[in-house]
């Protein structure tokens, strides 16, 4: 079966807004987190479609949900963990107790704050899932990456046409994601802050899946007034 989870459980701290955690934040007519939940909608081939959400958010949620009609519509509202992976986890608990664990279930991770994902990025991490266990969605990166230990000098400048930036989705066979994910010690759990990198660390082949430059993440307060602006110019 496959599930589609979106996440929604973090307090986006970058964003400096107190009032509400960024993916509630109005974009045009709507929330955010709405704008990539119909996304996920437009694509008919979910068994179901799960929300993790914030613990003080999920009335919030709820409220939206069925403000458009969705509340008895195939989305499950899950609550978030302490850390982006933990709200995986509790999302496939949640896919577990509904559905059963089985070695055919599939999850496309998504993180709540990319509304403009494209449905064929989404296909293209289904599609991808018949010859990987795990695939990521990524743009090539534009600018030169240099890396710093300290922050002071450059250590290194690797070769930029070898250099990717991660987006989502990020799209996993769930047993092989919770067998990796059990096998790491707690020093690799605190570096972990992705959850791809739960098989890199593991040496398991990750895909890469072709991403959209479109597909931004809003993380800091310029990315909304970027959302803004493309909303306002047309992008869906
Ligand atoms: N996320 C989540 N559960 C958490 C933490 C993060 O579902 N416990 C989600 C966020 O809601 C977001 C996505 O993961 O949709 C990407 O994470 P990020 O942009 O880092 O979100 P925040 O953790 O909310 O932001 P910040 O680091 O600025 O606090």
């Amino acid at each position: 079966m496959l599930f589609g989870a979106i996440l929604a459980g973090g307090v986006g701290s970058r964003m400096n807004i107190d009032s509400m955690p960024k993916q509630f934040l109005p974009l045009g007519s709507k929330p955010i987190f709405m704008h990539t939940l119909e996304k996920f909608l437009l694509c008919d081939r979910f068994d179901a479609v799960y929300l993790g959400v914030h613990a003080d958010w999920i009335d919030f949620v709820k409220e939206a949900l069925s403000s458009v009609g969705l509340a008895d519509a195939s989305v499950r509202v899950v609550k978030g963990g302490a850390d982006r992976n933990g709200t995986i986890m509790n999302i496939i608990e949640g896919i577990e107790s509904e559905f059963g664990a089985s070695d055919d279930h599939i999850i496309v991770t998504h993180d709540s704050v990319r509304p403009f994902v494209k449905l064929s990025t989404i296909l293209a991490n289904i599609e991808a899932m018949n010859y990987c266990e795990a695939c990521d969605t990524v743009i090539p990166a534009t600018d030169t990456i240099v890396c710093s230990e300290g922050g002071e000098f450059i250590d290194s400048i690797p070769v930029r046409s070898t250099m990717f930036q991660g987006q989502t989705p990020q799209t996993f066979r769930i047993s092989s994601l919770k067998d990796v994910f059990a096998s790491l010690t707690e020093e690799e759990k605190e570096t972990l802050t992705d959850a791809c990198k739960v098989f890199v660390l593991k040496d398991k082949p990750v895909a890469l899946v072709e991403g959209d430059v479109t597909n931004i993440k809003l993380t800091t307060i310029m990315d909304y007034k970027v959302a803004q602006a493309m909303l306002e110019g047309g992008v869906e």
